[in-house]
């Protein structure tokens, strides 16, 4: 397949190293990325597993690839790019956010978020951010729930107060996955047809994403 996309000009290829049948579960087989890297000549992005910046290090030195694409990593540590960045230029360092500077960044989080869709809407998608950015803080099951179902940004700025700004970052977290993770899937739903006849199908996959997205 990447050496049809490869043909077709494609500029890049990002490879997320599970099956269909895997889903979030298991581990990423990094292999599969070196063995594409070796196939084609256009840049190799690897995906899967990476919590860290070492890991995006390690699946670049393990696999060739030119690149990464991060998952579920990122969510609730949107300063895992500054990380990132940092390995990559050849800097060890790790951000390790105070509660009250988690809490800026759910505050500009929210503000972004209010201004893109309206703060109704805005504060819905933030509920689900919650537990992420909080994972490991000692924030409290009642204050929790209740950020988990915030409705506007005066109750968020409400909520935010409660906690105690002081907190250091819970590195116990550091190298965890998060994010969905869940078991294989038991059935594989292919299109119709598609183990029949690969290629003299004429698919409509336009919609395909709409209903499987990881989001
Ligand atoms: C919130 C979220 C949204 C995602 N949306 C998509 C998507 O729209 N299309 C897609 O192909 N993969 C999507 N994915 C899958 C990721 O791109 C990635 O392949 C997967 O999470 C495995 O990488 P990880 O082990 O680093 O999480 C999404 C993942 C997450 C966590």
């Amino acid at each position: 397949m990447g050496r049809i996309a490869e043909d077709c000009g494609v500029a890049a290829i990002c490879l997320h190293a599970r099956t269909v049948a895997q889903a979030y579960s298991g581990r990423a087989d990094w292999e599969a990325i070196s063995q594409l890297v070796q196939a084609v000549d256009i840049p190799v992005l690897g995906n899967g597993d990476i919590w860290e910046a070492e890991d995006a290090i390690a699946m670049i030195e393990q696999t060739g690839c030119a690149g990464v694409e991060v998952g579920r990593g990122c969510l609730g540590r949107p300063w895992l790019f500054r990380d990132l960045a940092a390995a990559i230029g050849g800097q060890d360092q790790t951000v390790l956010p105070s509660l009250g500077e988690v809490c800026q960044i759910v505050r500009r989080h929210a503000e972004l978020l209010a201004r893109l869709w309206g703060e109704d809407h805005g504060m819905k998608d933030l509920r689900k951010h919650m537990a992420w950015y909080f994972k490991g803080f000692p924030v409290g099951g009642e204050l929790r729930h209740t950020l988990g179902m915030v409705g506007s940004l005066a109750e968020l700025d409400l909520l935010l107060a409660q906690l105690d700004p002081q907190i250091p970052y819970p590195v116990g977290e550091l190298g965890r996955p998060r994010g969905r993770q869940g078991s294989p899937r038991k059935k594989v739903t292919m299109p119709w047809g598609w183990l029949e006849d690969r290629c003299g199908l004429e698919l409509d996959l336009s919609e395909a994403e709409v209903d499987t997205s990881g989001g």
